[in-house]
């Protein structure tokens, strides 16, 4: 018999489901019996003992559902060690759960932050397998997460369809896209959706370049401009501040986001009609695609051989096509990147798209 418990973490994504069912079925097709702790509302659930008893039914048509049966809430890594304000020590109420409920192992689900507290947990003792989830793709130690491919279609399509509007009115349209510090997202549904200019938070934008970019295009006849701007794409100026400064930059900061910012400079320096559209959340809702159905319930399968092995402390991860074992301590308070001299840029740059750089 094993005892397991799971919780999903963090921002909810497409494939979570789909992910938690390919763990329960790859158990239950062994033949081990199983238990399964769901523990509701991501970390939360473990802290204050809040979970549900789930079987095979719960798990039973969720392959292709958004979201998560779970529930999922931010607990931030830097808080757990605070007390709660009851005065509650989150990670001893964390621990005791885990062994009052005699589990085997928790099966995380989640992304950056997420990890680091699985590896906490891990170092307290307890056993962890984690599974890799986020539309950002920007997990240290995986060349893929799922959500991340659902989250490119929903961004891409928008920019398809801001494309004819774009056409029609001769106007420079900015959509933006979900991530803060990480620009694939950006980076690939821009691309997919032929943007002309993709500015991301790892390469810097001067907004001249990015005025100059525009203005070649109008001189080539070109009646329109599609921006794809990642939420956390920052100038060189404000990247050339002190955190300090910028964050009284942030703390005055008039406009709802970048883009309205970036907008509001093109406007002046171009005299063209420039708009805005922010698909946000919807990035990470809707059913997932069928790449991130298969490669969820891929690594949920693995994640039950591993439990059945007794492989604890990993996070399965997908590596040069392969799907691998990665030390949770390996993982943790890591951030993949996007690399500004990376293969994907100066291909895209060959197309002639513009980073603003
Ligand atoms: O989960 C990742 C993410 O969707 C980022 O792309 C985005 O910046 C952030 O979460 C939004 O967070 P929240 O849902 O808390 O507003």
């Amino acid at each position: 018999m094993k005892r397991i418990g799971m919780l999903t973490s963090g921002g909810d994504c497409q494939a979570l489901n789909a992910a938690m069912r390919g763990v329960v079925k790859s158990l239950s097709y062994s033949g081990e019996p199983v238990e399964i702790y769901g523990f509701l509302e991501g970390y939360k659930g473990l802290i204050y003992g809040n979970f549900r008893m789930l079987t095979g039914a719960d798990f039973s048509g969720i392959l292709t559902k958004g979201g998560t049966i779970l529930g999922s809430s931010r607990t931030p890594f830097k808080l757990m060690r605070e007390p709660d304000e009851n005065g509650l020590d989150k990670v001893e109420a964390m621990k005791q759960n885990y062994y009052k409920l005699r589990l085997d192992c928790l099966v995380i689900l989640g992304g950056n932050g997420t990890h680091k507290t699985a590896n906490m947990l891990r170092e307290e003792g307890l056993n962890v397998v984690t599974l890799p989830k986020t539309i950002d793709n920007d997990l240290w130690g995986t060349d893929m997460t799922f959500g991340f491919q659902s989250a490119v279609n929903i961004a891409t399509d928008c920019i398809d369809c801001i494309h004819t509007t774009a056409a029609s009115h001769g106007r420079v349209f900015i959509v933006e896209v979900m991530g803060h510090k990480v620009g694939y997202l950006t980076l690939n549904a821009g691309m997919a959706g032929g943007a002309d200019i993709i500015l991301i938070p790892e390469i810097p934008y001067d907004i001249k370049k990015v005025v100059e970019a525009i203005n070649k295009r109008s001189e080539r006849g070109s009646k329109f401009t599609i921006l794809a701007v990642a939420e956390g794409a920052i100038s060189k100026e404000d990247a050339a501040l002190s955190k300090k400064e910028y964050k009284k930059k942030m703390a005055d900061y008039k406009y709802p986001s970048v883009s309205y910012e970036i907008a509001e400079k093109i406007q002046k320096k171009t005299g063209l009609d420039v708009r805005v559209t922010v698909p946000g959340h919807t990035q990470r809702g809707g059913s997932p695609c069928p790449y991130d159905r298969v490669f969820a319930s891929r690594l949920g399968a693995q994640a039950g051989r591993m439990i059945l092995n007794g492989e604890y402390g990993f996070m399965v991860g997908y590596r040069n096509r392969e799907i691998v074992k990665v030390p949770l301590e390996d993982v943790a308070g890591k951030l993949k990147m996007v690399e500004p001299d990376s293969d994907i840029i100066q291909e895209a740059k060959l197309l002639g798209i513009s980073f603003g750089d």
